[in-house]
């Protein structure tokens, strides 16, 4: 597994604009671990492949490093990860990885037959978008594009109706409870922020840059 984590690491370390460093990678092993996790918060670690889920979680956005913005990472992913694990896992196996991979993006149609890796990759993938995690990829990117704290309120709150896209998509419990926990952490800080950034007149300090009203009615 180690060797595969550091294949991972290799093929994925470049971050794409506005996007950390090695991000493609931290996702996927962020991903794999919350697919684990969830496994065992649902009892269900005894009927799937657990390696095969692990690997799943890794490699689900490999296809993002190859394919082009028209055509479909999951589907360039799978392809890829099959030619990757040659030799690695047994066929079994990584038809699970491939399949649970082909359809992690396409919640609201996958097929009947899917096996529960591919359901727990689902769910986890979404999972790791929310809570601090999402406040750190919102503040990075904004600062990436030389934003600041009004960026942030405002990318936080245009992300409302992504956020309603996860609640309803969900499809285990224990992540609906993980992600109301890590929407709470988010939802606060974002009031938090605004309420310390706020002046009196209910303007964003934050937009009260020198030579603005604010600065210069001031005593
Ligand atoms: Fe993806
Ligand atoms: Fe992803």
């Amino acid at each position: 597994m180690k060797s595969l984590i550091e294949l991972a690491g290799d093929l994925m370390q470049m971050g794409a604009p506005g996007e950390e460093p090695g991000y493609r990678f931290l996702h996927g092993m962020r991903t794999a671990h919350l697919a684990d996790e969830l496994a065992r918060r649902e009892g269900l670690r005894d009927h799937i492949r657990t390696d095969a889920l692990f690997l799943a979680g890794l490699f689900h956005d490999v296809g993002k490093c190859t394919a082009s913005s028209e055509s479909d990472h999951a589907e360039a992913g799978a392809d890829r990860v099959r030619f990757l694990l040659r030799g690695k896992l047994e066929p079994e196996g990584i038809d699970v990885v491939q399949r649970a991979i082909r359809w992690h993006n396409k919640r609201e149609h996958y097929p009947d037959d899917l096996p529960l890796e591919g359901l727990l990759l689902q769910d986890a993938d979404l999972l790791d978008h929310f809570g601090a995690t999402e406040i750190w990829l919102i503040s990075y990117r904004v600062a990436a594009r030389g934003g600041g704290a009004k960026d942030f309120l405002a990318d936080y709150r245009e992300a409302a109706s992504w956020r309603r896209y996860a609640l309803r998509s969900l499809h285990y419990p224990e992540s609906r409870k993980e992600i109301r926990a890590r929407m709470r952490v988010g939802a606060h800080f974002h009031r938090q922020l605004a309420r310390e950034t706020m002046c009196i007149e209910g303007e964003l300090i934050c937009e009260s840059i020198p030579g603005n009203a604010f600065w210069t009615e001031r005593p």
